[in-house]
Formats: C-alpha cells, structure tokens, sequence
C-alpha cells in the first residue's frame, strides 16, 4: 500500500468509498496522507467491518468514516456519489467484474477516479503463486491487459499502469467516461 500510494493522486479526493476494505489497514494508511477526505468503508463481512472500525478509530470519532455492509455487485449508493473508489486486493473475489466495475463507474462522479491496487496479476511468471492461490482462496486473475479492458469495458475513459514487475505490484488508475 505505500508503495501504490506514491503512485496514486489523492489531491482532489473529498469522498472516497473503498470497496472490500477488508480489515481497515488500506484506508489507515490512505487516510494518513489525506486531509479533509471523507471515507466510506464496504464489505460483504460484518468482521471486517468491525475491525476496520477499530483500526480507524480516530477517523470515527473524527465523523469521518461511515461503515456499509454491502457488495460491489449492488452497491447502495446513488450515481455520482464519489471523486474516487479503492479496490484493494479484492477484484480477485468479485463474481462478475466487468459488471462489478461499471457499478463503480456509476457511483463515480464525471471527474472520479478508480484505483485497482493488487498484488498480482495473470503473467507467466506468476503462473505457479497464481495457481495455489486460485484453488486455495478461489481467485481469479486477469492480465494486465485484460483488466485495461474491463475497465475500458466499464465506462473509463482513460486507464494508467503503474507496476513492480519483480513485486508482481500494480496500481491502476482508471478515469473519465468512455460513453
Ligand atoms: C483480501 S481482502 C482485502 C481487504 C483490504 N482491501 C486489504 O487490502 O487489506 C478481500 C476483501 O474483499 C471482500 N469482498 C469479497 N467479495 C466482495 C464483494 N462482492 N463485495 C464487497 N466486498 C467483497 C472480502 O470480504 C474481503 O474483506
């Protein structure tokens, strides 16, 4: 996560919903470097909620972390409610991403941005991690190409790679409207 926040532009983010937080660490870490940012945490686990909650709990007590029990198939949020959504180490879990993008893409203002921060992708010289994982964790993994393409698929207009090719790192940054 520090290494994709020096690649990410959070300068202009007032709202930001982070989808499939997790356990909180990522927007502890996020909201560090962010000042007057709002946050909005979503998982389809009550846990994680709850533990996001207690690793953010200044931002809390702040009123500036609201938790949502929810899924990024549907998620409960009207268009144009965010200037950027975070997918951290979660896309691998989604049931249909490229539908589950284009969700994010609708919650998105005109000026929002999508960051995808993953620790893999499908590569050759993933092949062998990717595969235990794939049958232990039931992920699933795109190239880097094909998820350019989901996110074009989705509505952005504009997508940009940052990677650690020994790492096997990305971020994405996905921006605009394709329609
Ligand atoms: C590997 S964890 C990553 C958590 C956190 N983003 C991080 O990087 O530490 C994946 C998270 O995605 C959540 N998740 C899986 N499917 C989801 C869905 N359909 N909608 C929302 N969250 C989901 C899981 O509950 C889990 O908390």
């Amino acid at each position: 996560m520090e290494w994709a926040l020096d690649r990410m532009d959070l300068s202009r983010v007032r709202r930001l919903l982070d989808v499939g937080c997790g356990g909180g660490g990522p927007l502890s870490q996020l909201s560090a470097s962010t000042e007057g940012t709002d946050f909005v945490a979503l998982d389809l686990s009550r846990d994680m909620l709850r533990m996001t909650g207690k690793v953010n709990r200044r931002l809390r007590e702040q009123g500036r972390l609201q938790q949502v029990r929810g899924s990024v198939t549907a998620l409960p949020f009207a268009d144009d409610s965010f200037d950027a959504v975070l997918a951290c180490e979660t896309t691998y879990f989604w049931p249909d991403i490229g539908k589950n993008l284009k969700e994010c893409r609708r919650v998105l203002n005109d000026n929002g941005r999508l960051f995808l921060v993953q620790e893999t992708w499908d590569a050759p010289q993933w092949k062998d991690r990717n595969k235990s994982w794939e049958k232990g964790f039931r992920m699933t993994f795109h190239s880097l190409e094909g998820y350019r393409e989901l996110l074009m698929g989705a509505g952005f207009r504009e997508v940009r790679t940052h990677t650690d090719d020994k790492k096997g790192w990305f971020v994405m940054e996905a921006e605009g409207r394709g329609d």
